[in-house]
C-alpha cells in the first residue's frame, strides 16, 4: 500500500546522517545564543540616562565630517558580532599576551572607525564613568549611522559586555569574504542563527561605504560583463572601475559598492545587482548564481520595495546585536578604553 511506503521510517543511514547534520546545527546555536539574551531597552535609563544622546551627538559630528564613517561604523558592529557574539572583541588591539581581530585578513589594511570609537568612549567615560560597554556603545553608533545616511531607525537592544579576549582565528574563520560562493556565503550566516533572509537584507549594508579594488578585481576582470547587461552606460561604469583598479597594483584604491547614491542608505544596491552590476562577487552571487533561488526573489522584492527592505534591515539588525556568548554576561566586564581590557 502506498500509505504504508509512506509511513515507513527513512534509511538508518538517511536517519543517522539527518541527526548528525542537525546536532551539529544546534550545538552551534547553543554556544552561540542564549534563546533569550538579558538585553532590554531601558538598560542605562537610571545609570546613564543621556546615552542615546551623546552618541547621536558624536555621531552626527562623524558623519558630516566624511559620509563614508556611517558605512565604517556599520561594518565594525557587523564583524565584532560574528566573532565571539557583540562583545566589543574587535576593538581590542593587539598587546604582548592577547593578539586581537584587528589584523586578520579580513579586517587588516580595511576596517576603519576605531577613532570615532575612542571619541565617543572618551565623551561616555566622563558623563558616566564605568558603565556603557563598548559593545554596546558600538551597537547604537550603528543604528546611527544608518539613520544619518537616511535609513531606517530601530530600537536598540542594550546590556552587552565587553570581553575579555578575542579571536584572530574566529575572525578569520566566521566572517564571508567577497570570493566565496552563495551556499558558504549562507552558511557563514546560518551558523550565527541569521537565515538566508537576513544575509539578503543585511548585504544591503552595501548600499553605503567602499571596497578596495583587491576585494573585486577577480570580478570586473571576471564574470562582470557576463552578468552585466551589454549597454554603453556598463560598458563606461566598468572601464572606470578597470582603470581604478589595475590588473596589478592598486590594490588599496577604493570604489563606492553603491555607485547610484554612495552616501545614502536606500534599496538602489538591489538594483544595481538587477542589473547585474554589483561590485563583489559574493554580492552579485545573491541574484546571478545558479543556486539563488530564494535569494534571487529577496533581492528583487527589496529592489522595488524600499519599505519592505528598511523593515527587514532594522528586523536582522536587532538580531544580529542579539548574537550573544552566554558566558560573556559572567565573564564580561565594562572596559574603560575600549582598546584595552581593563587592569
Ligand atoms: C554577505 C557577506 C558579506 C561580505 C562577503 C562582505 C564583504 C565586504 C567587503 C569585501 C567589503 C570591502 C572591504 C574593503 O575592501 O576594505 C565590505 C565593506 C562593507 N561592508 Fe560588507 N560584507 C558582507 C556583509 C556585510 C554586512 C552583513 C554588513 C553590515 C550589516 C556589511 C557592511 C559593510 C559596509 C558598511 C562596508 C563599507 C565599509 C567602509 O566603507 O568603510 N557587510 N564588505
Ligand atoms: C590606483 O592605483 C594605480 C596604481 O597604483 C594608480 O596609478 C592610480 O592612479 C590609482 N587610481 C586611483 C583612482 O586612485
Ligand atoms: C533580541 O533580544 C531582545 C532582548 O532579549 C528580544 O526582546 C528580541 O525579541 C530579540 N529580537 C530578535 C529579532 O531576536
Amino acid at each position: 500500500m502506498a500509505l504504508s511506503q509512506y509511513a515507513k521510517p527513512p534509511t538508518p543511514f538517511l536517519q543517522h546522517s539527518a541527526f548528525i547534520f542537525f546536532s551539529i546545527l544546534s550545538v552551534y546555536a547553543i554556544n552561540l545564543h542564549a534563546t533569550d539574551p538579558p538585553l532590554t531597552l531601558d538598560y542605562y535609563s537610571s545609570t546613564c540616562p543621556n546615552v542615546l544622546e551623546i552618541v547621536r551627538k558624536e555621531m552626527e559630528c562623524a558623519v558630516l565630517s566624511d559620509p563614508r564613517n556611517a558605512a565604517s561604523i556599520l561594518r565594525l558592529h557587523f564583524h565584532d558580532c560574528f566573532v565571539q557574539g557583540c562583545d566589543g572583541s574587535v576593538l581590542l588591539d593587539d598587546t604582548i599576551t592577547l593578539r586581537g581581530e584587528k589584523k586578520a585578513p579580513t579586517n587588516i589594511r580595511s576596517l576603519r572607525g576605531f577613532r570615532i570609537i575612542d571619541g565617543i568612549k572618551n565623551k561616555l567615560e566622563s558623563e558616566c564613568p564605568g558603565i556603557v560597554s563598548c559593545a554596546d556603545m558600538l551597537t547604537i553608533a550603528a543604528r546611527d549611522a544608518v539613520i544619518l545616511v537616511g535609513g531606517p531607525y530601530w530600537h536598540v537592544p542594550l546590556g552587552r559586555k565587553d570581553s575579555r579576549t578575542a579571536s584572530f582565528s574566529l575572525a578569520t574563520t566566521n566572517l564571508p569574504t567577497p570570493d566565496q560562493g552563495l551556499l558558504t556565503l549562507i552558511s557563514k550566516f546560518l551558523y550565527q542563527g541569521l537565515s538566508v533572509t537576513d544575509m539578503v537584507a543585511l548585504a544591503g549594508a552595501h548600499t553605503i561605504g567602499m571596497a578596495r579594488c583587491v576585494n573585486f578585481r577577480e570580478r570586473i576582470y571576471g564574470d562582470f560583463q557576463e552578468t552585466a547587461h551589454k549597454n554603453p552606460l556598463t560598458e563606461i561604469y566598468l572601464s572606470n572601475l578597470k582603470s581604478g583598479c589595475p590588473p596589478i597594483g592598486g590594490d588599496d584604491n577604493t570604489t563606492a559598492m553603491d555607485y547610484f547614491s554612495p552616501n545614502l542608505f536606500d534599496n538602489s544596491f538591489y538594483q544595481i545587482l538587477l542589473r547585474g552590476e554589483g561590485l563583489l562577487n559574493s554580492d552579485q552571487e545573491m541574484y546571478s548564481s545558479k543556486l539563488a533561488l530564494e535569494t534571487k526573489e529577496l533581492v528583487k522584492k527589496y529592489a522595488f520595495d524600499p519599505i519592505a527592505f528598511f523593515q527587514q534591515f532594522s528586523d536582522s539588525m536587532v538580531k544580529m546585536g542579539n548574537i550573544t556568548d552566554p558566558d560573556s554576561f559572567v565573564t564580561g566586564e565594562v572596559r574603560k578604553n575600549c582598546r584595552f581590557i581593563n587592569t
